[in-house]
């Protein structure tokens, strides 16, 4: 691996790539704290939802936990040093909510702030730029045992958290995220279950829902009080690129409710357009609304931001449930055990993650997956960034991208995975495209730098473009990071 070095890069420009990307674009790798960091009981980190949760029988392939993970908290040294071998511009990592404030109230706990103090430190060191994301899924288990995201008081929890860590890591911290897909934090944590906490009941997934809105607009009020000017506030969402199965009216109506609970009840809000009116309609009978959200909410939730981070894996493809076995040809996966098929990549439960679209039918968009069983169509990448420029007009980035593949180590050590580079390259052409077509986007994160804790399928699913070896925490780049530091050194495709 080599060093990227100024006078390399300037050959390189002499001799530009066939896809260039804007100079200034952020090329980076993302991870999230309980995925890599291991040290769970350390210096004053009590529990997060997540340590229960995998604790727990049965939640969490293998009974896999991430007490170990890839000990990023005593090997961060080594992993900013690889980052910058791999000549990263930057790199998105999310703070442990409860590493820094353990109950989720009161004081900081000093040491847990420089854990983070030091990562940062490190990163400017070597010239990447950090990317901070308060919130990569890690509640407090306190909180937890206080109602969790349903409960109101999380919100305001949550600000007073993002106030610490603005405090302490502002005036080296150039960009935050406030929250990390807060869909998969409302709908799998309390809906379908499949995530921590593991709660499954509709009406209380949607008042996180909101209180994640809530938490997310009180954090950016927090956090502009205390943040230098020059600093930006965003937010990481994976808005799902949704295609009706068919232009029949009702798979498009499939289609309209699986975008209002899967996006616009966050980019509703969060772009001063308050709560959709059809999404209201169609939880109406979940949950009261007007006791919800309460006055001026909408507002505290709109306020401003600079970027909007999108987390892309695949598309969505939706119809309305079909009867008829005619009706589900092509679709072997449609509604042939009397309920929704899942194929919506989220997990398997009995219990849906979609309320007030529960009987929507989920199709693979096509049979070209990945380890993950995640249909590969960069397609909706470039369509979801075109859309998002359309419709919010403000900077974006691509805050999560990337593949899990059946990975194996070659005799000689090395791990050659063409499958993953091959995603890769679809996908950074998808948002060489979106540019081309006139979106402003900043950035593109890769998920993930290092294989990790993959939640739910805890180590089994490997999506890293380096491979650790988790008995010796041993890391080797696979040959897609040597390909992305091509990429990085070039600025752009060939
Ligand atoms: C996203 C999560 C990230 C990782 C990838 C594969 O939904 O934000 O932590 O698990 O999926």
């Amino acid at each position: 691996m080599t060093m990227t070095d100024p006078t390399t890069a300037s050959h390189a420009a002499a001799a530009a790539p066939r896809v260039a990307f804007p100079s200034g674009f952020a090329w980076g790798a993302a991870t999230a704290a309980y995925q890599i960091e291991g040290a769970v009981a350390e210096d004053g980190r009590t529990p997060s939802i997540w340590d229960t949760f995998s604790r727990t029988p049965g939640k969490v392939a293998n009974g896999d936990t991430g007490d170990i993970a890839v000990d990023h908290y005593h090997r961060f040294r080594e992993d900013v040093r690889l980052m910058a071998d791999l000549g990263l511009t930057s790199y998105r990592f999310s703070l442990s909510w409860p590493r820094i404030q353990p109950t989720g109230r009161g004081p900081a706990v000093e040491r847990g702030l420089d854990f983070y103090r030091a990562l940062v430190d490190t990163l400017l060191e070597h010239g990447i730029s950090p990317v901070a994301t308060l919130y990569h899924w890690d509640l407090p288990e306190d909180l937890e045992q206080a109602g969790g995201w349903p409960v109101r008081e999380t919100a305001h929890r949550f600000a007073e958290y993002a106030a610490i860590a603005a405090r302490a890591l502002g005036d080296r911290v150039p960009l935050w995220t406030t929250l990390n897909e807060p869909w998969c934090s409302a709908f799998l944590g309390y809906g379908s279950g499949v995530h921590a906490p593991g709660r499954t009941n509709p009406a209380d997934a949607l008042k996180a829902a909101h209180h994640l809105n809530l938490g997310h607009g009180l954090a950016v009020g927090a956090m502009r009080e205390l943040l230098p000017a020059s600093a930006q506030i965003g937010v990481s969402l994976n808005l799902h690129l949704v295609r009706p199965l068919t232009d029949r009216p009702e798979d498009l109506e499939a289609a309209r409710r699986i975008e209002a609970v899967g996006n616009r009840i966050w980019t509703g809000p969060m772009f001063g357009g308050g709560y959709p009116a059809d999404l209201i309609a169609d939880t109406a009978s979940i949950v009261d609304w007007d006791e919800l959200v309460r006055p001026g909410d909408e507002a505290e939730i709109g306020r401003p931001i600079d970027v909007l981070g999108l987390n892309y894996y695949n598309p969505t493809v939706v119809s309305a449930p079909q009867k008829a076995p005619e009706d589900t040809e092509g679709t072997e996966d449609a509604g042939d055990t009397g309920g929704p098929a899942r194929f919506d990549g989220h997990g398997d439960s009995a219990h849906s993650p979609w309320p007030g679209a529960e009987d929507v039918v989920f199709h693979l968009a096509n049979d070209d997956v990945t380890a993950m069983g995640w249909p590969i169509d960069a397609t909706g990448l470039s369509e979801s960034l075109i859309g998002m420029h359309r419709d919010f007009g403000l900077p974006l980035m691509v805050t999560e991208n990337g593949a899990a593949f059946e990975d194996v180590v070659g005799p000689d050590g090395e791990v050659d995975d063409p499958e993953r580079t091959r995603y890769l390259r679809l996908h950074l052409s998808a948002v060489a495209d979106a540019i081309a077509a006139g979106a402003d986007v900043r950035g593109y994160y890769l998920w993930s730098l290092m294989d990790n804790f993959e939640w739910a399928y805890g180590y089994d699913k490997r999506f890293g473009i380096v491979h650790v070896d988790y008995g010796t925490q041993r890391r080797t780049p696979k040959s897609s990071a040597r390909w992305y530091t091509e990429v990085i050194r070039r600025g752009g495709l060939d």
